[in-house]
């Protein structure tokens, strides 16, 4: 269509842009400045703005899974690339980022298997990177299509002892799926029999050729154990972030995903989430999923508390008034009323999902609610 744009819109009815793209995000419509509006979006927003409205229309659910709100330029700075860390259980995952993080996150899991997503943030030669663990069991193939969809950089770690597994093929496959850059770790070459050229080959049947045979996956041998060659591998990693020259705006309300929810006795719902642009401040109206609240607390991965959160940053909040699940979207609002109404429009829309009816409602039936 090429019916008027919100920018037009905005500007005819004295508004600006970010305004009427709100209202239509509450109202369930993601837009950029540069959309064109249909002629029941543009009435919409005559509406909110108090206009008289001539017809009834459909409002559908309220969804913020495709969130995009156009940023100025001027407001976009670089950002910390996010690396999520796949591979086959057992390969070294959670050693290797317990390495970098010089921390002991392997000795305290349960069982010593990862059955979640865990996310930090480290800092390397003054930059930061976030990183995201991920499970490597196989009953957790949605955990990780999930982390390859949140992340900048995705590092396949293969023990080279064991080579090419199931869920390296799956980890490798979602990362292609998800398109982004591909570093793969050959892991254990401290290990007896380790042969990371054998690794290489059955990598390449993958579609990763390396480099050095003429491809363009860069490869680092490592040994998470033993701490050799991490260094080559963040420095790897810097370099690929820097050529994805990552930004984003600090000073848009925070949006981002759930890497993880859970019940906390005494804190109640917590949820670690990633803000993927804006910031998140402590006390900030926000929706997670269906449920929403304000942030209470917020803590950043080492469990100091945290008055604002930027862009990449993995943050655990409190105050929501229901559990989100991993994979939610969150956005932080302006006003509380905003983000309960959101919330509760959510809330309602997934009810009837469930129930299999609907979701769609009359415009009167919205307006008399808010
Ligand atoms: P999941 O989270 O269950 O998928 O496993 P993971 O990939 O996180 O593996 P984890 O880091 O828990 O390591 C599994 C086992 O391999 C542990 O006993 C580690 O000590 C061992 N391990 C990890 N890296 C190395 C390494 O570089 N060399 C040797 N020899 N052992 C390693
Ligand atoms: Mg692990």
């Amino acid at each position: 269509e090429d019916g008027i744009t919100v920018g037009e819109l905005a500007e005819m009815i004295g508004q600006t842009p970010a305004n009427v793209i709100k209202v239509l995000f509450m109202l369930g419509t993601m837009v950029t400045i540069n959309s064109s509006l249909t002629d029941e979006q543009v009435e919409l927003i005559c509406l909110e703005y108090g206009y008289e409205a001539k017809k009834k229309v459909v409002v559908s659910e309220i969804n913020f899974e495709d969130i995009e709100i156009v940023d100025d330029e001027a407001d976009l700075v670089g950002r910390p690339p996010v690396v999520t860390i796949m591979g086959h259980v057992d390969h070294g995952k959670t050693t290797l980022l317990d390495y970098i993080r010089k921390s002991r996150v392997a000795e305290g899991e349960f069982g010593g298997i990862t059955q979640h997503i865990g996310a930090y943030q480290v800092e390397v030669g003054g930059k930061k990177i976030t990183f995201l663990d991920t499970p490597g069991h196989e009953a957790f193939t949605a955990m990780r299509a999930r982390g390859a969809q949140l992340t900048d950089i995705v590092i396949i770690v293969v023990a080279a002892d064991d080579g090419v597994m199931p869920q390296t093929k799956e980890a490798v496959d979602h990362a292609l799926a998800a398109g982004v850059p591909i570093v793969v770790a050959i892991n254990k070459i401290d290990k007896e029999g380790a042969d990371p050229e054998r690794i290489k080959g059955e990598m390449s049947e993958l579609g990763l050729m390396p480099e050095e045979w003429g491809g363009d996956t860069v490869y680092c041998n490592i040994s998470a154990k033993k701490g050799i060659g991490i260094e080559e591998l963040l420095e790897t990693l810097t370099v690929v972030a820097e050529l994805a020259d990552l930004k984003a705006n600090p000073k848009r309300y925070a949006y981002g995903s759930v890497v993880e929810g859970r019940l906390d006795k005494g804190r109640g719902p917590v949820a670690t989430l990633l803000v993927q642009n804006g910031t998140l401040r402590a006390g900030d109206p926000i929706v997670v999923g269906t449920a929403f609240g304000r942030v209470r607390q917020m803590l950043g991965d080492h469990g100091k508390e945290l008055k604002e959160a930027g862009p990449s940053t993995p943050v655990e909040i409190t105050g929501l008034n229901d559990v989100p699940v991993a994979g939610d979207k969150f956005m932080a609002f302006e006003t509380e009323k905003m983000a309960r109404h959101v919330g509760e429009e959510r809330q309602k829309a997934k009810q009837e999902q469930d129930r299999g009816v609907s979701s769609a409602m009359s415009l009167d039936d919205l307006f008399n609610q808010i």
